[in-house]
């Protein structure tokens, strides 16, 4: 019985099925072994990592990065105070965004080829995600990535990482995820295990100067996302409460700031330390069907991860409807844009329009261009499959509302 109701997808039954889940779920989650990185902060912090890595008598390591930031020179100072301190380390530097298992098994095989003993995830959230997937596959050598597809199904223990973020967006060097694509499937999806915090993280703000302003903005979107679904779903707790509040006003206050005048370091700093709390939020409290429609996005077109977030992440928000009110309604307070005389609804139309202004200001546009309708189908079927019945959101969606969702993102 119980499975017909869940085969049936919309009815109030499945929709009990689903909070019984979360609850469990949330529940369970506080039985997990949580830790946070170790953070080495500040303007030049990345000058302390290789002595770190030295006094942790680590003498191979395995750089997991991307081509971008391999020409930008980004690493130079750090692989001199890497040889300075007589560390070897290899470069893998064909990470791509939205990287893919291929990806993983190269960089895995050059850590094996290397005799290293941990790994070093330099780059935005792409090659830090890569550098994880190795960590996942060292730690269950007999198991493919698809097999590790979903939650805590690790449980064993990965080489030391060192997470070195250099956009402000993805919060991986704080999450228990690694978010993976299928080349050949175009599936997108995350492997989810507390295992997966990366030890150590470097908030180096002098990394993200040279970050373009497109970049910037889209990846700061990434970042609000996380904190706002995290902030309207079920599965909060005090903490990711307070760390989402922060990086929501951290963002709206300097988001802006670093896009049009990238050299603010105090902006950068700001940004830095809100994706960072975006990320220490969603990753106990979870995100919602922003994230899910954009995976399928990044999957089929490769639509950065960051850029499918600020499009469809007003009119998600919209679409909850009353069931997000009120928590909207809070962020609309916390980031002045509403009067106390205002009613839930009208703050929480003020703040999905604030987000609305930031993404004209910064020139991201309202719509997705290249979404076929023949891919949709499955498309609706993926994101269904990712948020139900983990995400714990406001209001739980079946397949007619997904498919109105895709149909008002695309171009
Ligand atoms: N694990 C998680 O918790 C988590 C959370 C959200 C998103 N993600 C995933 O992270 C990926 C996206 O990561 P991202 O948005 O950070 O982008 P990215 O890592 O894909 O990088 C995007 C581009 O920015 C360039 N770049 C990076 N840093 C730069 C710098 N300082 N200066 C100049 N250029 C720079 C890179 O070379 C690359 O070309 C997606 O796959 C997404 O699904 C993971
Ligand atoms: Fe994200």
């Amino acid at each position: 019985m119980f499975y017909n109701f869940k085969k049936k997808g919309d009815s109030d039954m499945y929709k009990l099925y689903c909070r019984m889940y979360q609850r469990s779920l949330k529940f369970a989650m506080n039985f997990l072994a949580w830790r946070k990185p170790e953070l080495i902060e500040g303007e030049n912090s990345l000058s302390k990592l290789p002595i770190l890595i030295k006094n942790k008598n680590i003498k191979n390591v395995l750089i997991v990065t991307d081509k971008g930031i391999t020409k930008l020179g980004l690493m130079d100072e750090m692989l001199k105070g890497l040889n300075t301190m007589g560390i070897n380390y290899v470069v893998y530097d064909d990470t791509v965004p939205n990287p893919t298992i291929d990806n993983i098994e190269e960089a895995l095989s050059l850590y094996r080829e290397n005799g290293c003993e941990s790994l070093i995830a330099f780059g935005g959230g792409s090659p830090m995600d890569c550098a994880k997937g190795v960590g996942v596959r060292l730690a269950r050598p007999e198991k493919s990535i698809s097999q590790m597809k979903g939650q805590l199904k690790v449980r064993k223990k990965t080489p030391t990482l060192f997470a070195v973020p250099t956009t402000s967006g993805t919060g991986s060097e704080a999450t228990l995820a690694a978010v993976i694509s299928n080349s050949k499937t175009h599936e997108k999806y995350a492997v989810n295990d507390t295992v997966l915090i990366p030890h150590f993280a470097v908030l180096d703000p002098l990394l993200t100067i040279k970050l373009p302003p497109h970049i910037t903005s889209t990846t700061g979107m990434d970042a609000l996302t996380h904190a706002v679904e995290a902030y309207i779903g079920k599965s909060n707790t005090e903490e990711t409460k307070n760390c989402a509040r922060e990086a929501v006003s951290l963002i709206f206050e300097n988001l802006y700031e670093a896009y049009s005048n990238g050299s603010n370091i105090a902006a950068r700093r700001n940004m830095q330390k809100a994706s960072y709390l975006a990320g220490v939020s969603f990753t106990r409290a979870f995100v919602g069907y922003v994230h899910a429609i954009a995976h399928t996005l990044g999957g089929f077109y490769n639509v950065p991860h960051g850029l499918a977030n600020a499009i469809i992440l007003p009119h998600v928000l919209e679409y909850y409807g009353s069931s997000a009110h009120k928590p909207l309604a809070e962020l609309a307070d916390l980031i002045g844009v509403s009067k106390e005389s205002d009613s839930l609804e009208v703050k929480a139309r003020k703040f999905i329009n604030a987000i609305r202004q930031l993404n004209q200001a910064m020139d991201i546009p309202i719509k997705v261009s290249g979404i076929e309708e023949k891919d949709m189908p499955i498309m609706i079927e993926r994101a269904l499959k990712e948020a139900n019945p983990l995400y714990p959101v406001p209001r739980i969606l079946n397949k007619d509302d997904l498919f109105k969702l895709y149909q008002l993102i695309k171009e």
